[in-house]
């Protein structure tokens, strides 16, 4: 049996610096979700197929888990694989299934060892076998675990996580356990596969694409957006970091005017 110590260390005294710069500076986001975009073209821009750059991107996956629960962040929710990428040639879905695999094998201990616990959210029934399996096993094993929730979204898009709710608060109207004046916003997020988890407060898209590809559609709605041009395989802790910079210099408003606007200011006559 392995029995290296799998435990997240201090990387540098300067990380540290940095994760204790930032949490003095204002909030950490609760909730952080990544689209991690942009494998291919890195690939491709070292003259290498998709797959490579999908294998490199786990390393990221690994950096950004580990600098997320560090730093002190609740829920990381990683978009992994859409309904969408279904429709990607066979020997890419087929490949990628398979890193999913590997991965699981290869990293689910430590998530443990650091008190993470994995979930996932999406259509599973769609995945094979030896992958459902694989993520039941790890989802099981972490199950008690409180550090920090790593959600992956696999097999996932917003309209169909709006749908499969839909369907549910339907069948319950069928049946005469709800009535169609008590759907409101708060049990339609309850019927969403991310029931329980507070909204994404960020959302970071890297490969320097300005759109949420099916992602979250319906928690997104006050969601902060991040994105930066750099490819998912090259996304690592510093960019994390820039990306929380720049969210605790944001102001959220909701729909309401600045916390900071005095209650005149706010009231004065259109006369
Ligand atoms: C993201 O990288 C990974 C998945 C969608 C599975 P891509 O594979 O979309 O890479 P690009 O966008 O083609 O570069
Ligand atoms: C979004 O990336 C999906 C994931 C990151 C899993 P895509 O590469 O599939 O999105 P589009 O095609 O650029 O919108
Ligand atoms: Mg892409």
């Amino acid at each position: 049996m392995n029995t290296a110590d799998l435990s997240y260390k201090v990387t540098s005294t300067e990380d540290e610096d940095k994760q204790t710069f930032l949490q003095k500076q204002g909030e950490i986001p609760k909730h952080i979700a990544v689209i991690m975009d942009g494998n291919g073209r890195w690939a491709k821009s070292r003259g290498s197929v998709r797959i490579f750059g999908h294998k490199a991107g786990v390393d990221s996956v690994r950096d950004i888990t580990e600098a997320c629960a560090q730093i002190g962040v609740k829920h990381l929710t990683l978009y992994a694989f859409s309904t969408e990428n279904w429709g990607r040639p066979k020997g890419e879905v087929s490949a990628l299934m398979r890193l999913l695999v590997q991965s699981l094998r290869d990293e689910t201990r430590k998530l443990d060892e650091n008190d993470i616990r994995l979930v996932s959210i999406g259509e599973l029934d769609r995945l094979p076998p030896t992958c459902r399996q694989e993520l039941e096993d790890a989802k099981e094993l972490t199950a008690g675990n409180s550090r920090m929730t790593l959600c992956l979204a696999l097999s996932y898009s917003g309209r169909w996580d709006i749908c499969q709710a839909v369907k549910t608060i339907s069948q319950k109207v069928k049946e005469g356990e709800l009535l169609p004046d008590e759907i409101s916003d708060e049990l339609i997020s309850g019927h969403l596969a991310t029931s329980g988890f507070p909204d994404p407060d960020l959302i970071i898209r890297t490969s320097g694409e300005y759109r949420l590809s099916n992602f979250l559609l319906w928690q997104s709605a006050y969601s902060e957006l991040f994105v930066t041009d750099i490819y998912w395989p090259d996304f690592r802790r510093d960019e994390l970091y820039r990306a929380i910079e720049s969210y605790q210099n944001r102001e959220r408003r909701f729909g309401k005017v600045p916390s900071r606007m005095d209650v005149d200011e706010s009231s004065v006559a259109l006369h």
